[in-house]
């Protein structure tokens, strides 16, 4: 099935849950990778990829080294997405995993997945659609498990920003993070959508583990050490 129709599917299913009946342009896919700093990242998490809209920019902004690790509710989408990743020719050297979850439990998700701290969360989640509990429990699931001067990296379509759970969801990310700034609107998208990047003061001090787990997922953490995903996050 065309990936627009897939997710057309699920958003007459679950339309709180997926929020959107297309896939986003490949303009706003570009303008997120270039604001995410892709390119300089070690460990790159994506929430909500559906069907990969965001997904493709961003392996292919990535280098070699670089680990990616995509975080979907939907079962459907998270094995459509997966079985397409395996099909396309990857330079990394990590494969791009996708597990089918929920980023309400993040930490979790990347302690069993062994995953690093990522430096760089993406997401295509429907913020504006999410209840405020929702809003909170994943972007402090974020904040807790993103790096030492890390950034979140999200969008929101013009207009519905302004309604009452998007002004809570831009009020929020001030309460977490210390740097909040947004693009101009990309007309190109349908609806138009602009990104919004969210990060915090770089401090050594975090270190620590992910929830549930007894891994370290802090700047020190290490493959050889203890299986990790990646050998060291280079954060300058
Ligand atoms: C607006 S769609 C975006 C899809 C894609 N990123 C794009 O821009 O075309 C939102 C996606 O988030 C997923 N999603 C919603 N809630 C989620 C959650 N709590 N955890 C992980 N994924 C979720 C939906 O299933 C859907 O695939």
């Amino acid at each position: 099935m065309r990936k627009g129709f897939l997710l057309l599917r699920e958003f007459i299913s679950r339309p709180g849950m997926v929020g959107a009946v297309w896939p986003s342009s490949r303009a706003l896919a570009r303008r997120i990778v270039q604001l995410g700093r892709v390119s300089s990242a070690k460990v790159v998490v994506e929430l909500g990829p559906g069907t990969g809209a965001f997904t493709r920019e961003i392996l292919g902004g990535l280098t070699s080294d670089a680990s990616f690790l995509a975080v979907e509710k939907s079962e459907c989408l998270a094995r459509y997405l997966a079985s397409s990743l395996s099909k396309r020719p990857g330079h990394l050297s990590d494969l791009p995993k996708v597990v089918q979850g929920c980023a309400t439990r993040l930490a979790d998700l990347l302690a069993k997945e062994r995953f690093c701290m990522p430096d760089v969360v993406i997401s295509g989640l429907p913020w504006a659609g999410f209840r405020p509990m929702v809003q909170k429990k994943i972007l402090s699931q974020i904040s807790e498990v993103l790096a030492p001067g890390g950034v979140f990296v999200t969008f929101a379509y013009f207009g519905p920003h302004l309604l009452r759970r998007g002004r809570f969801f831009r009020r929020l990310l001030d309460t977490q993070f210390e740097f909040v700034e947004r693009s101009a609107t990309v007309v190109a998208n349908i609806p138009p959508a602009f990104v919004i990047r969210a990060s915090k003061r770089f401090s050594k001090e975090k270190t620590g583990s992910v929830a549930g787990s007894k891994e370290p997922f802090g700047i020190n953490c290490g493959h050889t050490s203890h299986g990790c995903c990646c050998n060291s996050l280079s954060i300058s």
